[in-house]
């Protein structure tokens, strides 16, 4: 591959200065949700049989992943108990209810049930904390219910194992798989900006990485990991199952119906792309397509000021040198 005008470095560069989430913010919001959780445990050491049993920071700033663009704090709150309730709104107006009883020092109002969370918001500084229930029965994995943030269903799945997960890849390649899957998420918005019906759901795009990484695909040169990211996405058009052997064998791992089928790596019985249609399928190997061609033109345009014009089809105008 020709790199006279943008290198390896250059995209490093980018990355740095208009993708990531610097890390002095990353730091400042893991504390927020560490402060959140200390004052959990402080109040559960006081009333034991308190029905919320841990709050876990999940998502993308759990994993190192996330992007500048972060607009809140994903944490995970652990509901026990047969007396909790099921139907998806009365279980977050019963979170609320108890969130707002173990922090009495934030007011009634700054604790919101949205949708398929809770709200806890910050006055002045930091982000709002968006926490997600998940029904719990003591399992010593941390296996639970979770509430879907897509549809708000149930699903049953282990952040804690997630979280492993995704530290085993980051492990094998130190830097560049984080960096990677920021890159295609950054891609990702960028498409869904652009296309009208894109959507491409972070857990799947760090699914379709985590198998490359698995496969042996070397991250480090940042044009060429992605090149092979979207190579792969337009050749298996989006309808290869992917799955994972970490936490169950292939056999456990049944028939799916759904057109997308990448399964939870740590449930053999959760399609995590079960909500995409075909055409949304097919969406995303077009936007591949067209992202594999760009790069193409880009590492073979003569200029500088052409390379830059093809990396923006990829990445959008905030693309610069
Ligand atoms: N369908 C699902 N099944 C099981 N777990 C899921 C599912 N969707 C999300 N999760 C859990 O929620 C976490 C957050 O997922 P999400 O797709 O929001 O990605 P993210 O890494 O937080 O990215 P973003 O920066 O876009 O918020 C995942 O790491 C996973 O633990
Ligand atoms: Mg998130």
């Amino acid at each position: 591959m020709t790199r006279e005008h943008v290198s390896h470095g250059d995209i490093a560069r980018f990355a740095q200065e208009r993708v990531n989430l610097p890390k002095d913010k990353a730091d400042e919001y893991r504390a927020q949700a560490r402060r959140l959780r200390e004052k959990l445990d402080g109040y559960l050491d006081e009333h034991p049989d308190f029905t919320l049993k841990k709050m876990l920071l999940s998502g993308s700033l759990a994993k190192g992943t996330a992007l500048r663009s972060l607009n809140d704090i994903d944490v995970a709150c652990y509901i026990s108990g047969s007396d909790a309730p099921h139907d998806v709104a009365a279980l977050l107006e019963y979170l609320a209810a108890r969130l707002r009883k173990a922090f009495p020092n934030f007011s009634p109002d700054q604790v919101q049930p949205q949708t398929y969370s809770v709200t806890v918001s910050f006055r002045g500084s930091g982000l709002d904390v968006d926490v997600v229930p998940i029904l719990y029965d003591g399992d010593p994995q941390w296996y639970g219910n979770l509430v879907s943030q897509d549809d708000g269903s149930f699903l049953k799945t282990s952040i804690p194992l997630h979280l492993e997960f995704t530290r085993k890849r980051k492990c094998a390649q130190e830097i560049h798989f984080a960096q990677v899957v920021r890159l295609i998420k950054f891609w990702a918005r960028h498409m869904k900006r652009e296309r009208h019906d894109f959507r491409f759901k972070s857990f799947m795009v760090e699914m379709v990485l985590s198998q490359l990484c698995d496969r042996g695909l070397d991250f480090s040169d940042y044009p060429e990991a992605l090149q092979h990211f979207f190579t792969y996405v337009a050749r298996s058009n989006m309808n290869e199952k992917i799955m994972f052997t970490d936490y169950y064998s292939p056999s456990a791992v049944g028939p799916f119906m759904e057109p997308v089928q990448i399964i939870d790596p740590v449930n053999a019985a959760n399609n995590v792309s079960r909500l995409y249609t075909s055409a949304q399928a097919d969406a995303i190997v077009d936007a591949a397509l067209d992202a594999g061609d760009a790069i193409d033109a880009a590492l073979a345009a003569p200029t500088k000021q052409e390379t830059v014009y093809y990396w923006r089809k990829v990445f959008g105008t905030s693309f610069q040198l």
